[in-house]
């Protein structure tokens, strides 16, 4: 197992390209299996996610090639299929599921895992079945497997709004299947993400007659057959997210290659109001992109996580780590995963002063963050503690960053090029930096290095001293110190 080592204090800089939308090229992959042709991708970022779903449709009898110097990936689907996505690899990747619907569409049976369990909250595929249920399908669950059969399925009004707004890899599944029913489907509450329109740009290429994706209403008329499709992924926008707030943390000044300011309105905006310049730019060679400057005084935020076109979900653990270092109160909330705030206790560790509060974290800051241990607990939580690190004084150590290797291409090489000093090594106590061996003596003297400007010119608070009031009375209350389950240091849990 991999951990990466960050020292922090280095404000980032230069140019990064953006790879292309790992939850565009999920469905996509999990969609060729309806094709009767051969699926030509091009982006398809070098994921371990990607490396599942591979695995997934092999199993299913798909014949997969994939370049992984040019992100060319080359899918032939099966000649005759069990049908069978094992729990093996489905408890790997809940985004499996988007087999279901391309399966149960084009080979008339599927049997899928149910997914299990997820750290960041409670994840039902409920809508996705009652979608296929309107579609015609008979589904029974049985020994954790969704056994699902449709001779052919038809066309249907379907409404999938749930407690939690649409669903994302619901609408992939319905959208996909529907496109082979027989008449037409209406979606409503549909999931209006950019990787919901490309999912639908790539079916149409293949013959889909799908209008309206990209907005709450999708309308779908069912064709006979899909035929072989060249099709190239949009560019990540959670990823160009995750860049603009890591350069407005570390003070940077970054050019994000690709990324692409419709897909990001919410996220400029909620930047933008945190004292961020974002402007759209150019390379000389005329590659349009966004220019992120951070500044040295930045304002706090009330930032609500939503369903697109909002601010993602995928971003809320990222503005968390942002939003410690803003002097003020901060309040940021997840209205689409309630429980998503696992990067909450490590950021603790590192100095942060968050309190929970239902779907929100309350954030006093600024917080004067110093490098630790930490430990990631999912892919975005990783992403959250590596900007963090990078803003820190100080070295820090992320373990478990095989999580943020499941969604982010070469994100520590990236963030190299701009100059941060990052490492990544094998996990093993002879590889921890000295700063974080506890000898006794204090070790942050023994690492100074640039730090990044105006941000740490407040006194160091220390969360365990006193309680810090809220404006309304409330007070961050003060971490109790257990015992991590790496025995690597105490750990704050609010
Ligand atoms: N929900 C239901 N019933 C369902 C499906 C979802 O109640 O049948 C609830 C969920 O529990 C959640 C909300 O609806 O509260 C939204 O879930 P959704 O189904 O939209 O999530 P997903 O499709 O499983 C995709 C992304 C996630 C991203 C979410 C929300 C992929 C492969 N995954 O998941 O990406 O957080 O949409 O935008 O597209 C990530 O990349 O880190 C990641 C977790």
């Amino acid at each position: 197992m991999d951990m990466l080592i960050i020292r922090g204090g280095i404000p980032l800089a230069g140019n990064v390209r953006l790879a292309g939308a790992k939850n565009a090229s999920l469905p996509i992959m999990a969609a060729s299996i309806a094709v009767s042709g051969l699926s030509q991708l091009r982006r398809v970022p070098h994921l371990a996610d990607v490396s599942t779903l591979t695995q997934v449709l092999e199993s299913l009898g798909a014949v997969v090639t994939r370049d992984l110097s040019t992100g060319e990936l080359a899918i032939s689907p099966p000649h005759a299929t069990t049908g069978i996505a094992d729990y093996d690899l489905v408890r790997r990747m809940r985004a499996s599921v988007c087999v279901l619907g391309p399966l149960l569409a084009r080979w008339g049976k599927a049997v899928v895992s149910l997914p299990g369990g997820c750290n960041i909250g409670h994840r039902p595929i409920d809508l996705h079945l009652k979608g296929l249920v309107a579609l015609g399908a008979r589904i029974r669950i049985e020994r954790g497997y969704v056994h699902a059969e449709a001779t052919r399925l038809h066309g249907a009004e379907i409404y999938l709004g749930g407690p939690f707004g649409s669903t994302v890899t619901g609408t992939a599944n319905i959208m996909t299947a529907a496109s082979l029913a027989r008449g037409m489907t209406r979606i409503s509450a549909a999931a209006c993400e950019p990787e919901i329109v490309d999912l639908g740009n790539y079916l149409n290429a293949a013959g889909a007659r799908i209008t309206g994706h990209g907005t709450p209403v999708i309308e779908i008329e069912g064709v006979d057959e899909l035929h072989g499709v060249e099709h190239e992924v949009i560019p990540d926008r959670i990823e160009a997210g995750t860049m603009m707030i890591a350069a407005a943390a570390t003070c940077g000044d970054v050019f994000i290659e690709d990324a692409q300011p419709r897909h990001l309105s919410a996220v400029i905006d909620i930047l933008r109001q945190i004292g961020v310049s974002i402007e759209p730019s150019s390379t000389n060679d005329g590659r349009m992109g966004l220019h992120i400057s951070g500044a040295a005084h930045l304002n706090p935020a009330d930032c609500t996580a939503l369903p697109y076109p909002g601010v993602p979900t995928d971003l809320q653990a990222q503005l968390t780590a942002l939003l410690c270092l803003v002097p003020g109160i901060s309040v940021i909330t997840d209205k689409v995963f309630p429980d998503r705030f696992m990067h909450v206790p490590e950021l603790l560790r590192m100095g942060a002063q968050i309190r929970r509060e239902g779907a929100s974290a309350i954030i006093a800051g600024p917080a004067h963050l110093s490098g630790t241990n930490v430990m990631a607990s999912d892919l975005r939580a990783s992403a959250a503690l590596v900007i963090a690190a990078l803003a820190a004084e100080g070295e820090s150590v992320i373990r478990r960053v095989y999580h943020l290797d499941r969604g982010y291409e070469k994100h520590d090489e990236k963030l190299r090029q701009l100059g941060a000093q990052i490492q990544r090594t094998t996990d093993h106590p002879e590889a921890l930096p000295d700063s974080l061996r506890m000898t006794g003596e204090s070790s942050m003297e023994q690492h100074k290095v640039q730090e990044i400007p105006g941000r740490f010119t407040q006194p160091i608070q220390n969360p365990l001293a006193k309680p810090h009031f809220l404006s309304d009375g409330y007070a961050i209350a003060r971490p109790m110190v257990s015992q991590s389950d790496d025995s690597s240091g105490p750990v704050a849990d609010l």
